[in-house]
């Protein structure tokens, strides 16, 4: 569905109650016309306040928060379920939940906790919301991925993070990116568009709002790029960042 049309366009992204998620909510909500922003969070609280935080909203544009908890799924049929008897369809979902560490774990449980946050349950998800998705006239299925999930860049020393170790964070964006890409070849044929994106290193509670971090707004350009992109021909099966096109 176009932005041009009355027609909304409905739009999930999770873990938007702060960082490059509600930047993404901010971005959409103020530019995009009769778009309506499904702001998941696992927590409603946190999510409504973010939503009150959008103020800038384009024409008939407006902005839900809905509860979803990504590594639950019961909280994944309950959000799927109200969106189906309210809204019939999804348009657009983009996977963005994530954590990076988790201090305090043993390294079997941190292994197990970032992978299954960052890829497992961005594959629930996304399975759990297909048939929604299967109603739209241009699905378009994003992965909120990153540069550490490219295997190439990991094995190559002129890298600016080459040698840093963070096995848990890497190993779940790799698997991310096949998650992703066993999507783009099954549901291309149905006409979906399903593409893998990297914000770009950027400051936010994810990495300690390091300082060498990069403003959260310009991390999200690239997603909502693909986001409003209809074009059936368009981007797809793609890992891309603002700048350029990674390698897997
Ligand atoms: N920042 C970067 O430099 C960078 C670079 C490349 C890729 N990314 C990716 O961008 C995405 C967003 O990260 P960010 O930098 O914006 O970090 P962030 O500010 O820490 O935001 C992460 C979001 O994910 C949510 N989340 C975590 N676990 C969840 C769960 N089980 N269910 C639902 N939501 C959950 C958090 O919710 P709570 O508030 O409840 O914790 C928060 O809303 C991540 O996938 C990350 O890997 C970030």
């Amino acid at each position: 569905m176009g932005s041009s049309s009355n027609v909304p366009t409905f739009v999930f992204i999770t873990g938007a109650n702060k960082g490059l998620g509600l930047e993404s909510v901010k971005k959409l909500a103020a530019e995009q016309p009769n778009f309506h922003i499904f702001l998941g969070s696992r927590s409603l609280e946190k999510g409504t306040q973010a939503a009150n935080s959008i103020t800038a909203r384009a024409q008939g544009t407006t902005v839900e928060p809905i509860e979803l908890d990504v590594n639950d799924d019961s909280s994944i049929s309950e959000a799927v379920k109200y969106i189906g008897d309210k809204y019939g369809r999804l348009d657009v979902l983009l996977n963005n939940a994530g954590i990076m560490m988790i201090p305090g774990l043993s390294f079997r449980e941190e292994m197990t906790k970032v992978i299954e946050t960052n890829a497992i349950s961005a594959a629930c998800v996304t399975e759990a919301f297909l048939p929604l998705m299967k109603k739209s006239q241009a699905p378009r299925l994003l992965f909120m991925s990153s540069n550490f999930g490219s295997i190439t860049y990991c094995l190559d020393s002129t890298q600016p993070f080459y040698g840093y170790d963070a096995k848990p964070y890497f190993t779940s964006k790799a698997a991310m990116n096949m998650i992703g890409a066993q999507y783009a070849v099954q549901l291309g044929k149905d006409g979906f568009k399903v593409n893998m994106v990297d914000s770009g290193f950027r400051s936010t509670n994810l990495n300690g709002f390091h300082e060498l971090g990069g403003v959260p707004s310009e991390g999200v350009l690239e997603a909502c790029r693909l986001i409003v992109d209809t074009d059936k021909n368009g981007q797809h099966g793609t890992f891309t960042s603002n700048e350029k096109q990674h390698p897997w």
